[in-house]
């Protein structure tokens, strides 16, 4: 069986120079915060979604502290204690969006009028537990699937935001999976 060449080694051949004229380029616009001339996304683009990210994961926090406070019975403490669990965990995935935003000089849109509206996945409020956590896996998946898409489109373009978004659908993966054993 032949072997494929393997991209790796075929760049370690080839000498790396840091672009310095590039690099005293991106020294001169301070006013660009993070983002320098070389960076490859299309940043509107990338705010916008993760405007819509951070929507998701604002009413994920919603959802999720509402089955907190309203799940009752004493044999559904440890579900409840998961509920809380991932309503913290949304949150920190909304505050790290949030920051990236700034640092790519958008805006985080917090407005509450439009969040559901942004949002992926929906808002929930049944009252038996069971069906809060069907709502809540269901959210996840849909929170997975948006998360691949925006990833795919990323690319190689905006390396930062494309690891961001990694490390967050991994914790929705793992999220899906605590639902998923709830239910059975
Ligand atoms: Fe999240
Ligand atoms: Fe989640």
């Amino acid at each position: 069986m032949q072997s494929k060449p393997s991209t790796v080694r075929r760049i370690a051949d080839k000498p790396f120079h840091i672009d310095r004229e590039q690099v005293r380029e991106a020294a001169k616009k301070l006013s660009d915060g993070a983002v320098t001339q070389g960076y490859k996304g299309n940043r509107e683009e990338v705010v916008s979604m993760l405007n819509d990210a951070l929507a998701t994961e604002l009413v994920c926090v919603l959802r999720y502290k509402r089955h907190y406070f309203t799940a009752s019975g004493l044999e559904n403490e440890p579900i409840k204690a998961e509920f809380l669990q991932h309503a913290m965990e949304e949150e920190g995935h909304a505050n790290q969006i949030a920051e990236r935003i700034v640092q790519l000089n958008g805006e985080p849109d917090f407005n509450p009028r439009r969040l559901s509206e942004r949002s992926h996945a929906d808002y929930d409020d049944s009252s038996d537990i069971k069906s809060m956590i069907r709502a809540n896996l269901l959210a996840e998946r849909i929170a997975i699937e948006a998360y691949r898409q925006m990833i795919e489109r990323i690319g190689d373009d905006d390396p930062t935001t494309r690891h961001l978004l990694i490390s967050i659908m991994a914790k929705e993966e793992e999220h899906a999976n605590d639902m998923s054993d709830l239910l059975d």
